[in-house]
């Protein structure tokens, strides 16, 4: 089978760590670090599925938003007073979180190989630009595709869609890599051919299609060539 000529990128989860705002969460709600930082972030994937699947899109708010909704309701949920102050803080991680330590060179190798390298994310184009700039990634990608203009999230066909768009390649050209089993799962449904990067020692989703390769960490993304 011919080789991919792209590989694109989920960004939050995947490139991004999105439970590095535990530590932080921890010190301002001790003991309750960790299971704010879950909840926050299955909350905002929820509100993302929520606002895409409802009344044709009219409630879309970027991600950014999302994330804060997210953010304060898991706060309610769990019974942890967000002041104004802790909030600002925990926003301010989220937009600064940490890479995962691979990733420059995955995309380093990529490159050097010729590759087409991307990021297709729920991320607004402002979040998105701040955390490749933290990471030190600006220069290794040659797409940073938002589906904010589309006001849809993935698992919206029309989200996946924005890669092939973005770079001129058809589905089956493209590699997608996510760290999120959902994502991997509709990716492949999609068309791309997909790598579930499993970092959590996770089950896979179990609704009869499997991604096309299962790695432990972005390096296994270098598979495909
Ligand atoms: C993203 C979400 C899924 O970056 O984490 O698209």
């Amino acid at each position: 089978m011919e080789k991919p000529k792209a590989v694109l990128f989920d960004a939050y989860g995947t490139l991004f760590d999105v439970y590095s705002v535990g530590l932080l969460a921890e010190q301002l709600f001790a003991g309750q670090g960790q299971a704010l930082s879950v909840l926050w972030r299955d909350k905002q994937i929820e509100y993302t599925r929520l606002v895409t699947t409802s009344s044709h899109g009219a409630h879309y708010q970027p991600f950014w938003a999302l994330t804060q909704a997210a953010l304060r309701y898991s706060c309610k949920k769990l019974g942890l007073v967000l002041t104004p102050a802790h909030e600002h803080q925990l926003m301010n991680q989220y937009r600064h979180l940490s890479a995962f330590p691979e990733n420059r060179e995955v995309l380093q190798a990529l490159k050097a190989n010729g590759i087409v390298t991307g990021i297709l994310s729920n991320g607004d184009p402002d979040m998105l630009g701040v955390a490749v700039k933290s990471a030190g990634l600006d220069g290794l990608l040659d797409h940073v595709i938002s589906v904010d203009p589309i006001r849809k999230y993935k698992t919206h066909p029309d989200a996946y869609a924005l890669g092939p768009q973005a770079t001129g390649l058809d589905a089956r050209q493209i590699a997608f890599v996510s760290c999120n089993a959902w994502d991997a799962l509709a990716a492949t449904w999609y068309g791309f051919r997909t790598l579930w990067v499993n970092r959590y020692q996770l089950p896979f989703e179990e609704l009869g299609t499997q991604p096309t390769r299962t790695g432990t960490n972005l390096r296994d993304a270098l598979s495909f060539f």
